[in-house]
């Protein structure tokens, strides 16, 4: 087995990196506080092929592999989540979703433009809302309406905590198509967002990844041409399943990546900080916390590296996606607790960064399957 990285991966680790100091950290205090969406970051991330990292060039993607994905959400997500989680969306659920499932002329009109990240010069993101009121965990619950009418159909509903729900150009929407077949009754389509009777609603004030734009969308009577349905004809559980095991090999990533971005933290202060005589790691109490970071990130970042390979090897993936997720945002959340702690006093100030990425973490237990929902997944495959 063979744990080294090739030229390519860590080129991109490293171009990942410097993005994240050079153009993330600069500003990510002010845009948590005022909920300013990175905009401008993205921006620069499409024009250094991040947003389509994994898609066909002939599609306008940048063909890397997965594991290059996670190295570079890795990266980005130890210094701003709230740039990572849209990266995640449109890489992950969007891009993957419609080179997976759409035909020729969804990805000719669609995918090209957010694989690029840029239309007309303008940044082109999109959304995957298949979240209701209702339906967050018991994704069959469907209430949102696509009613078959010859040659479009009709859209009503409501989808909650979308992520990128205002800054997003095209949406994948899923929703019941015929409430008789339950499951088999539920299609994912493309909507443009300027299309009409389409509503952005209240926008979240989030506990964290406060940057990120989370809107409920309506639909009032929208209508949605035939030829923007993905797939065949009740297709559209299957495809947001499928869709969201890759998506949460994103989001475990984004978690390892709030993890070790606490880590490494709590490490430079731990050095420079001095109680009772010594630097405060020479004190077993903090040297055995900076330990358990340390073996839980790594063991974190391997479970993230064996969901992107066997994804890569076109392997089943679905298994270890939910594991890595479940355990990464566990590590995300205890490691992140534990830097504030060592941090004392300063790690509950804003200027010291480890008390957003404590906040940052939450959502990564919630957002893309609770890890209730992925235990479901885990214990499934592990009974059956
Ligand atoms: N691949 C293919 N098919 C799958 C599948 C997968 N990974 N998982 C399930 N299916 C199929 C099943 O085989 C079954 O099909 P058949 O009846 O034909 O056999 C069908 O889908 C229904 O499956 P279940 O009976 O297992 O469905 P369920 O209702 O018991 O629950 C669940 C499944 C795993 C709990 C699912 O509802 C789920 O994943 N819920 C969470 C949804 C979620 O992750 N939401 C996140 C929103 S997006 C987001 O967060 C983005 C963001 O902002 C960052």
């Amino acid at each position: 087995m063979n744990f080294e990285l090739n030229e390519e991966q860590l080129a991109v680790r490293q171009a990942a990196r410097d993005f994240a100091q050079n153009e993330c950290l600069p500003g990510v205090i002010e845009r948590d506080e005022h909920q300013k969406f990175p905009k401008e970051q993205l921006t620069k991330l499409a024009e250094l092929g991040f947003l389509g990292m994994m898609v066909d060039p002939k599609y306008g993607g940048s063909g890397m592999d997965t594991i290059s994905y996670v190295l570079a959400m890795e990266e980005i997500s130890k210094i701003d989540a709230s740039v990572s989680v849209a990266v995640s969306v449109n890489n992950s659920l969007v891009c993957w979703g419609l080179e997976t499932y759409g035909n020729e002329a969804q990805k000719e009109k669609y995918l090209k433009p957010l694989a690029q990240g840029m239309k007309d010069g303008e940044l082109c993101i999109g959304a995957f809302l298949l979240s209701e009121p209702e339906a967050g965990s018991d994704a069959t619950s469907q209430r949102t309406t696509a009613i078959d009418k010859g040659d479009h159909y009709v859209l009503n509903g409501t989808k909650n905590w979308i992520t990128n729900g205002n800054s997003a150009s095209y949406y994948l929407v899923i929703a019941q198509t015929d409430v008789a077949k339950g499951h088999k009754g539920i299609n994912a389509f493309i909507v443009e967002k300027n299309w009409k009777g389409v509503v952005v609603g209240a926008k979240e004030n989030k506990m964290g990844i406060r940057g990120s734009d989370t809107h409920s969308i309506l639909f009032n009577d929208v209508i949605v041409p035939k030829e923007n349905r993905i797939g065949e004809d009740g297709f559209g559980f299957t495809f947001a399943m499928k869709t969201l095991a890759g998506g949460r090999i994103g989001i475990a990533s984004q978690a390892l990546g709030i993890a070790s971005g606490a880590y490494e933290l709590a490490l430079k202060y731990s050095k420079e900080r001095k109680a009772f005589g010594k630097e405060i790691n020479q004190h077993q109490a903090i040297a055995f916390k900076l330990a358990d970071m340390a073996t839980e990130i790594e063991a974190a970042r391997l479970l993230c590296m064996k969901a992107a390979w066997e994804k890569d090897q076109h392997l089943d993936y679905a298994l270890s996606g939910s594991i890595a997720k479940v355990f990464a945002s566990e590590v995300a959340m205890k490691t992140t607790v534990e830097a504030v702690q060592v941090h004392g006093g300063y790690g509950y100030v804003k200027e010291y960064h480890v008390e957003r990425l404590m906040r940052d973490a939450k959502i990564t237990q919630i957002y893309e399957g609770t890890s209730e929902v992925n235990r479901i997944v885990i214990s499934r495959s592990v009974l059956k």
